[in-house]
């Protein structure tokens, strides 16, 4: 059968999470093809609240496979911290998961490297989650990483060493940096066998023989499509492909098997870390849109900036990704707000125009907004879309037209059930 990927259109943190395991029932296999730790996707449901960093967001559900394609970097000591949350909370994980023996791993001196590094650009610094993404990717690339499958092999020991002694020497150039790498080291050993108690598997066949038995995929990105390596607001991005394209890579399926795409939004706009963000607002209205929307980030805390929907950024994702559907998220933490905006074009260079510029960073942006009356009302209890107050149902056909793609579904709350599927 087919694979439907859900991922973000924005900065990352839209949702992705909340919606994947509410989905996740009408799917044989939950699959992640990119990223690491960097990511937190958080659930809520039963009045409780869990966070994901490497484990898909199908876990929770039974009767699905959830799949760590080869296109993720794992870090074992997060990965076991993840396992023995879902050990806790009774899920049986061992029968539900699966790791592609391709995928990489990140060392405890990928964390390292990516702290000196950052540190070192100073200014200039991309605000990292710091857990070894880049380095590790960088590894990759370069043709020195360390993958799952290795950790069963006999010469593991040694291509480790020989790794971190290429570490250790280039750490030599950022003296300043502190580290106990043995201590570490340590977590990192043992965090392995809680890997090898998990069942690995060549995940390109895995995943299309599954295909041919006439199972159904939902592919669950991370971190969002302007923080992709190519086509996000380069250099402050991440180190992976976050579109569409990374489905393919990260899992080994062919582009033909792609049917859906699901590109999720907030209602509004966040990003955490540095970089261009033009719709920002860096004053009242974003403290108000943070503290509405508790708009911290899920795996290091830090406050996300905060501002209003942009559409040029939207329709630029939404054509990278081929979206066929969308998924809006967050709709609730506006119901208090008097006059929503929303960017429909920017102007720059002396020009109005829908793109955006070769070097987002170095091109002063002014935004043109349009504005929409608030709805001034809760949704809660609200459970089917024609009963949205008008002034939101508005808000979201603006959406829907602006970009040319139907909302298949408004989300109103963190909750599992806060979701409105549209029939
Ligand atoms: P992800 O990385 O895309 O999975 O998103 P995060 O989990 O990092 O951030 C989304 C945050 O918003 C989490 O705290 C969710 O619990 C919360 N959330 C998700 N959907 C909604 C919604 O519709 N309304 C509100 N108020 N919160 C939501
Ligand atoms: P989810 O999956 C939001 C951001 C970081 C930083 C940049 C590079 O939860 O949406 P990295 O650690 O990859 O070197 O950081 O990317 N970033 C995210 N922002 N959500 C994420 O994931 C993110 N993953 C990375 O803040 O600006
Ligand atoms: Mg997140």
């Amino acid at each position: 059968m087919a694979v439907d990927v859900l991922l973000g259109l924005q900065w990352g943190d839209e949702g992705k999470g909340k919606v994947v395991d509410f989905l996740a029932p009408g799917y044989d296999v939950v699959a992640r093809f990119q990223g690491g730790p960097n990511a937190g996707h958080t659930l809520v449901f039963g009045g409780r609240k869990y966070v994901l960093h490497t484990i898909p967001s199908g876990i929770f559900r039974d009767n699905i496979i959830n799949l760590i394609g080869n296109g993720v970097v794992i870090d074992p000591i997060t990965f076991a911290k993840e396992i023995d949350m879902l050990r806790q909370a009774g899920v049986p994980y061992s029968e539900r998961l699966r790791l592609a023996r391709k995928a990489h791993l990140i060392l405890p001196s990928h964390r390292y490297l990516d702290a000196a590094t950052e540190a070192a650009k100073g200014k200039a610094r991309i605000g990292s989650t710091l857990k070894g993404i880049g380095p590790t990717y960088m590894d990759k690339t370069g043709r020195n990483g360390l993958r799952v499958g290795d950790i069963t092999s006999a010469g593991f020991e040694e291509k480790y060493q020989s790794l971190k002694s290429k570490h250790l020497t280039l750490l030599k150039l950022y003296p300043e940096i502190d580290f106990n790498l043995e201590q570490e080291e340590a977590r990192w050993m043992e965090s392995l066998d809680v890997m090898r108690n998990i069942v690995m598997v060549d995940g390109e066949y895995y995943i299309n023989e599954l295909l041919e038995q006439d199972k159904n995929v939902l592919a669950e990105g991370a971190q969002g499509s302007m923080l992709d390596i190519d086509f996000g607001t380069y250099p402050f991005v991440t180190s992976s492909n976050t579109i569409t394209a990374g489905v393919c890579t990260g899992l080994g399926i062919a582009p033909s098997r792609v049917a859906e795409v699901i590109g999720i939004t907030k209602a509004y706009c966040t990003r955490v870390g540095s970089g261009p963000f033009p719709t920002e607002q860096d004053n009242e209205t974003g403290e108000f849109l943070r503290r509405e929307g508790g708009e911290f980030g899920a795996t290091t805390g830090r406050p996300r900036r905060c501002g209003w929907l942009d559409l040029p950024q939207l329709r630029y994702t939404a054509m990278l990704n081929g979206v066929t559907q969308l998924a809006v998220t967050k709709i609730d933490v506006l119901n208090n707000v008097e006059q929503i905006l929303a960017a429909t074009h920017y102007r720059y260079d002396g020009q109005e125009t829908h793109q955006l510029p070769y070097d987002v960073d170095a091109t002063p942006i002014e935004p043109v907004f349009r504005q929409f009356p608030g709805w001034k009302q809760s949704l809660a209890g609200i459970d089917r879309y024609e009963n949205l107050p008008p002034a939101a149902a508005d808000y979201l056909r603006f959406i829907e037209s602006e970009l040319n793609i139907p909302i298949a579904m408004a989300s109103t709350g963190p909750e599992r059930e806060s979701l409105i599927v549209r029939r």
